[in-house]
């Protein structure tokens, strides 16, 4: 039979005397891993030594054999006597009709139980074999005087208790930087996440700390040791595995459902001190102008950042690309395409409304890639006269149908651009069907309006964005190891560089109405609704 890969020790910490803890370790492949979950404010020793199981066979991969070593005879016998399935026939309740304690940790350990190979073995005492010893002392010494410690605190412990017990323990200490995602997501943040994971774990074996949902799992402490594992089969999946927040500003934050009208209070010191307790030496923050605005903050109070530009709407300064842009074009282009024969079909004036905030990139590339006729950009501001003009020439030509792809930041000659409100928060839309509404009252004609919103940015990634977060992820963590903080990765024509952060900060990167690209629309007849087109 095959040997186990993982032995997992799990231990409820301080018996006799309830209180925080409770922590498991992995040993993988006869290593001893930096994997070792700390405490948690928990009140009973039983479940301390649950939520310990629970942590440890969570960073096992789905279909390891792992053998779990406790002292905990309530846990063993839970798997080995069948307790446990009893406990869920009568729906929860134990054989003395109380409801069973610490449920969903139980549930938990079920899920585990499916999922992997596991053989539960009671240990007796503490003295039964070394690495138990160890485990053991680890978890008394880390927790002296009823505190949680964070993970460096518990591997030096480990590595001093074993060493009075005259035991070498085997613990690689390894570089560790920490790595979020905040803003709107995007196609290719998961890849970049990857990237990151990867090329810090192949090439040089540092270790990577992920925050949940942006800074606010900076400001919380959420954040946990995302490896090579964890990064499987990502790749290709749209959204973030980290969550994001587009709200949460470690400078003005309000906690979970606070009123978001009222001001927050300062909370970048407890950022900056849970960045130090888990010794992470840089933050790399995926995000676009909002989030590497709040990265660059932390680097002026003297965080090492190292920032990705992301964004669907390509906008930021010191890149020629962001990750995510082309699978928003390629959405938007997509749909283009399908508007357009139902547009063909009935004579009709159809409008596409695409995002990109104050610039025009994805109206102008996909409006390119789709043929639209008439592409309205922020950059420039639109007459109605010039679209009627398009859509008459077109008609005499014997063209009855035409295609407006415009961006939600586009606003007519002298207006404004328009917004939607939703109680404190503005945003950007409505010119759609707007301009749909104007084109039917001058010209006659049927027209019909579309948002394309959220949609372009959901899915998966497009391989060149596969590719491009891959190589930022990848560049990112170079920087890292040359300890180059305050910079973005960038992309400059092909070559993957570096540009400092405050550089990348500065302003919104729009569509040069004079480029190449313009001018290219322009000379196949493609409208900008106004006279330079
Ligand atoms: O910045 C990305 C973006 O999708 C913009 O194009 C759009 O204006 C905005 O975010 C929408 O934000 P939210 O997800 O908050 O609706």
């Amino acid at each position: 039979m095959q040997a186990e890969a993982y032995i997992v020790y799990t231990d409820g910490a301080c018996s006799g005397n309830p209180g925080p803890g409770g922590w498991g370790a992995v040993i993988r492949r006869g290593e001893l891993e930096e994997e070792i979950s700390g405490g948690e404010q928990l009140t009973t020793n039983q479940r301390m030594e649950l939520r310990a199981a629970v942590e440890a066979l969570n960073k096992i991969p789905a279909g390891e054999k792992v053998k779990l070593h406790s002292d905990s005879a309530y846990l063993v016998n839970c798997f080995n006597q069948g307790w446990i399935e009893k406990w869920q026939y009568n729906g929860w309740v134990t054989s003395k009709g109380e409801p069973v304690q610490n449920r969903e940790l139980w549930e938990q350990l079920l899920e585990l139980a499916e999922k992997l190979e596991i053989e539960w073995v009671k240990v007796k005492g503490h003295s039964t074999d070394q690495l138990n010893q160890k485990c053991d002392q680890l978890a008394r010494d880390a927790i002296p005087d009823g505190q949680p410690k964070g993970e460096d605190d518990i591997l030096q412990k480990v590595k001093s208790s074993a060493s009075n017990q005259g035991i070498t323990v085997d613990v690689k200490e390894s570089r560790r930087m920490a790595v979020l995602t905040g803003g709107g997501d995007c196609p290719g943040l998961n890849a970049v996440i990857r990237a990151v994971v990867k090329g810090a774990a192949y090439k040089y074996s540092y270790q990577v700390v992920g925050f949940n949902n942006g800074f606010k799992g900076l400001v919380e402490n959420d954040g946990y040791v995302i490896d090579d594992y964890t990064v499987s089969g990502i790749l290709n999946r749209g959204g973030t595995i980290l969550g994001t927040s587009n709200r949460d500003n470690p400078f003005d934050y309000r906690p979970e459902g606070s009123d978001y009208t009222k001001t927050g209070e300062d909370r970048s010191a407890s950022a900056i001190n849970n960045l130090k307790n888990r010794g992470i030496e840089c933050l790399v923050v995926i995000g676009g102008d909002g989030s590497l605005l709040l990265a660059h903050r932390f680097s002026e109070l003297g965080v090492p950042i190292i920032g990705i530009p992301k964004t669907i709407d390509n906008d930021l300064p010191a890149t020629d690309v962001t990750f995510g842009f082309d699978s928003a074009v390629t959405t938007a282009t997509e749909a283009i395409d399908k508007i357009h024969t139902t547009a063909e079909s009935h004579h009709r004036v159809m409008v596409v409304e695409v995002m990109g905030r104050y610039a025009g990139w994805i109206a102008l590339e996909a409006g390119m890639a789709g043929g639209g006729d008439i592409i309205l950009i922020p950059e420039l501001p639109f007459q109605y006269s010039c679209i009627v003009d398009k859509i008459m020439d077109r008609r005499s030509k014997g063209k009855k149908f035409s295609i407006i792809v415009v961006a939600e930041g586009a606003h007519p000659k002298g207006e404004e651009p328009l917004y939607k409100q939703k109680g404190s928060v503005k945003r950007l839309g409505g010119i759609g069907e707007q301009v749909s509404r104007e084109i039917e009252r001058r010209t006659g004609m049927e027209s019909r309006s579309t948002v394309l919103g959220h949609l372009q940015r959901g899915g998966s990634p497009t391989s060149y964005d596969r590719i491009l977060a891959t190589r930022f992820g990848v560049k990112a963590v170079e920087l890292f190891h040359e300890k180059r903080y305050n910079r973005m990765v960038c992309i400059r024509g092909n070559s993957i560089e570096s540009a400092l952060l405050a550089e990348a900060v500065k302003g919104t990167r729009r569509v040069d109405p004079e480029s190449e690209k313009v001018k290219t629309a322009i000379a196949v007849g493609t409208s900008f609704g106004c006279p330079i087109g």
